[in-house]
């Protein structure tokens, strides 16, 4: 990718495609609606249909390569060099920070800063805790809440907790009404502002540190919903959901018992989306539980029941032919009770 080309209203997304394809970036001087346009008209062309998840991927990040070459300027006020552009000035500096000089970025990308910042206004209404948590740009948004509401219904022991990878910081909130005394860790600094906003909201008080895996010293329960897809992650923001090797998982199985107390228990949270893509098997999960010195003490289940999956349960036939879609139609999540 080297020539940059300016381009505008009168580019069509296939003359855009052809473009990028011949390895040319292009920043888009035209009006701001034709521009998203065009960004989703290329999207779209280049929308995944691979079967196996390895395909799939390989024409995920294709895409993502493409539309990420469509770039507009931002001046050093967070204005944006193109007509009918809307204000993106907060929520330039809610995902970067005070602007210091002009810079080019992909349209896409702001289009992803923007949601960004209104997921953050809006809130995602949690039922267990029947209030709204507030993700920041770049953390792990709880839109599902099957899992949130496994952690609110186990059977609890001890007085304390850790929160391994907390995210918003919304499992650690749920512990923290059920009582017990948290401590919560990301090692995203974007995780850790985002759980103290939250916790300070919430209450009652959580310690929330930027470790790698776990807080100092040891607890009761430990809780880690780590991220589900052992796959390379192909932007910065999924990395909270893609792990690759289960790197994150193995760790945290490997270490958890040096920061248990006696007698205390490990709660993992984790669907099998992973099996279903043939990613990892049942096998190979139960072996990382043997070698970590752990036992099996209890299991509960849930069917996910965000959007996503309902439709891909309800209508396996308008399933998209992508293999996500299908393995979500199967998906189940577990919290894995380990002691
Ligand atoms: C799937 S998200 C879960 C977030 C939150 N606990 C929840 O349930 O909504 C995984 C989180 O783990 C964090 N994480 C990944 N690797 C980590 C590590 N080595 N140490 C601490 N946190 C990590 C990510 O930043 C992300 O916030």
């Amino acid at each position: 990718m080297n020539t940059l080309l300016v381009i505008d209203d009168a580019w069509s997304a296939s003359r855009a495609l052809r473009a990028i394809e011949q390895g040319s970036r292009l920043l888009w001087q035209g009006d701001w609606h034709n521009g998203r346009q065009v960004v989703a008209a290329i999207k779209r062309r280049l929308r995944p249909g691979g079967t196996d998840f390895g395909t799939y991927r390989r024409q995920r990040a294709r895409q993502a390569q493409a539309v990420n070459a469509v770039l507009v300027s931002l001046d050093s006020t967070d204005s944006i060099g193109a007509r009918r552009a809307p204000d993106v000035r907060p929520a330039c500096l809610e995902a970067y920070g005070e602007p210091t000089t002009d810079r080019l970025v992909a349209l896409q990308e702001l289009l992803g800063v923007i949601g960004a910042h209104q997921l953050r206004r809006r809130g995602v209404y949690v039922p267990a805790l029947d209030a709204r948590i507030h993700p920041h740009y770049g953390v792990f948004a709880p839109t599902r809440s099957e899992y949130v509401e496994l952690v609110a219904d186990a059977p609890l022991n001890g007085r304390t907790a850790f929160d391994v990878g907390t995210g918003t910081g919304v499992l650690a909130a749920v512990l923290a009404r059920r009582g017990l005394a948290v401590t919560a860790a990301d090692n995203n600094l974007r995780a850790v502002a985002c759980a103290r906003d939250n916790l300070a909201r919430l209450g009652p008080a959580v310690d929330v540190v930027c470790a790698d895996l776990f807080p100092p010293g040891r607890a009761e329960l430990i809780v880690c919903n780590p991220p589900w897809i052992p796959a390379r992650a192909i932007s910065a923001l999924d990395h909270a959901v893609y792990d690759e090797d289960s790197r994150m998982l193995s760790r945290f199985l490997a270490g958890a018992r040096d920061h248990l107390e006696p007698g205390g228990e490990v709660w993992l949270i984790l669907s099998d989306l992973a099996e279903h893509l043939g990613l990892r098997s049942r096998g190979e999960l139960l072996e990382l539980f043997e070698r970590s010195g752990l036992k099996i003490a209890g299991r509960s289940d849930a069917v996910p029941t965000h959007p996503r999956a309902q439709a891909a349960r309800e209508e396996p036939s308008a399933d998209r032919g992508d293999s996500l879609a299908a393995a979500r139609a199967l998906e189940v999540t577990s919290l894995w009770r380990l002691r």
